[in-house]
């Protein structure tokens, strides 16, 4: 931007990296249970062995297995859902979102607000790409990434110090105490009032000259009030919603059903089971894929729209989960390890390019300022059980069905891939207006915006299209 002042302040640093903290909290999460499955199983049979004098059942150790690989995403239930109530009552004041639910949203909304109140952070996440007008993208990345760091933690760690394990378990509690402290800090200097926005601006531009920013966010707040807040209740209530909602907790439930992260917890076992024989290091190359795949949709998301990519991303989960059965079934020939791996890193490569982020992404663009807050809580609960469900019955499904368990996801993939097919618009390009229009109501566009522009129709650096919320 001409006359701007180019350097990234420490603060702006500190901030990012506060918003960031929160994906990587849930991709840590997520990917850590993943290699000590044997290692685990033992804890629990020498446990059992103490306390009632005989090993553990198999049907039993498999239980307990499954209940704390899942047991997490029930805290994403309770904290995705809370995130809309505080949105609601809090709006802006987005950070805090962080320290209740660490998910791309709450991340999202900060680095939203962050990149609003200065526009170099745009090239400091270096990409060209207009998608980082809407940073839950970016926030798939911290996911991502925080997976990739999990299991490279395990592997690096001397395992066979069986000592380590709590320490490499517990690890991620330490990125919220820091998250907490740091956003503590950035809500009372940014969010308080309006002197300490000033103050807040001041410090992220590293400059005294803010004035046509506060003017900026003075207009913004003045148009968010003139939209009334929606409560989850009067959401469901609303014909004109209807459509909206099915398609977004559609699409959550297209993320989480289609297995991703019955690879993404057991993938270790899997490969095991398929003969890999280095499953941890099968393990890694799918975090590894993870990562180069989401930065791929990030760039690709503005050219072929979010509607293709989704569907492209569910038909190609659909051929990866086929093969992935066929070189379980086949197991005995050797060729078909490597099969398997490369059927796994299709699947996750698939994943990223749509069902990954697109869900986390959708809703800010399905529904404006008034509804978000409440869309994003259901969604996000939705999101949260069928995590949940998935963690929780991978192991007994995968006990009962052999290998044929990723039939299942087959089946699911291809449900959602015809009701994407049938129900959802693209929304590249287009305003909430005529996104609503196409739903037949004037409601999801209570207050008409302009929402993501289509890349050849990307404002100039400093532009007011862009959102600030929850
Ligand atoms: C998405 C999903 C999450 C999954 C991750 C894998 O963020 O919400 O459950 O583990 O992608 O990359």
């Amino acid at each position: 931007m001409e006359g701007e002042p180019k350097q990234v302040t420490g603060f702006l640093l500190f901030s990012l990296a506060t918003a960031v903290i929160g994906s990587l909290q849930f991709g840590y999460n997520t990917g850590v249970i993943n290699a000590p499955e044997q290692k685990l199983r033992t804890f629990f049979n020498d446990t059992w062995m103490e306390r009632y004098g005989e090993p553990i059942s198999q049907g039993m150790c498999t239980i307990v297995w499954s209940v704390s690989v899942a047991i997490f995403s029930v805290g994403g239930m309770v904290g995705s859902f809370s995130v809309g109530v505080m949105a609601n009552r809090f709006g802006r004041y987005t950070p805090a979102l962080n320290m209740v639910s660490p998910t791309p949203w709450s991340s999202g909304s900060y680095l939203r607000t962050l990149h609003r109140l200065h526009p170099h952070v745009r090239g400091l996440r270096g990409s060209p790409t207009p998608l980082l007008e809407e940073p839950s993208g970016p926030a798939q990345l911290g996911v991502v990434v925080g997976i990739l760091i999990a299991q490279l933690s395990l592997t690096l760690l001397p395992l066979s110090q069986q000592t380590l394990l709590p320490s490499v378990l517990c690890s991620p509690y330490f990125l919220p105490l820091l998250s907490h402290t740091s956003l503590s800090l950035s809500i009372f200097i940014t969010f308080v009032s309006l002197s300490s926005s000033l103050l807040s601006l001041v410090r992220l531009r590293g400059t005294e000259d803010v004035n046509k920013d506060m003017q900026e966010m003075k207009e913004e707040s003045a148009k968010m009030a003139l939209e009334k807040k929606v409560t989850i209740a009067e959401l469901f209530k609303s014909a004109a919603y209807r459509q909206p909602l099915l398609i977004a907790v559609m699409l959550q439930l297209s993320q989480q059903l289609s297995g991703i992260n019955a690879v993404f917890y057991y993938s270790t076992g899997i490969f095991d089971s398929a003969g890999v024989k280095q499953p941890i290091y099968a393990t890694i190359g799918a975090g590894i894929v993870n990562v180069i795949f989401t930065i791929v949709s990030l760039f690709l998301v503005e050219k072929a729209g979010r509607r293709t990519l989704h569907l492209l991303g569910l038909g190609g989960m659909a051929v990866s989960a086929l093969l992935m059965t066929i070189s379980l079934l086949m197991k005995s020939v050797p060729v078909m390890s490597y099969v398997a791996i490369l059927a796994v890193m299709l699947f996750v490569a698939m994943f990223e390019l749509g069902p990954g982020p697109i869900p986390w992404f959708i809703v800010a663009e399905l529904f404006s300022q008034g509804p978000r807050p409440a869309a994003m809580a259901v969604a996000g609960c939705c999101n949260w059980t069928a995590n949940f469900l998935v963690g929780m019955s991978f192991p007994k499904l995968e006990e009962l069905c052999g290998p044929w368990v990723f039939l299942i996801f087959t089946a699911f993939l291809i449900l959602f891939f015809v009701f994407t097919f049938i129900k959802v618009p693209e929304t590249k390009g287009k305003t909430f207006d005529e996104i609503a229009r196409g739903f037949g109501g004037p409601a999801a566009a209570a207050a008409p915006e302009p929402i993501l522009p289509a890349a050849e129709e990307t404002p100039a650096e400093g532009a007011t299209t862009v959102t600030i919320n929850a």
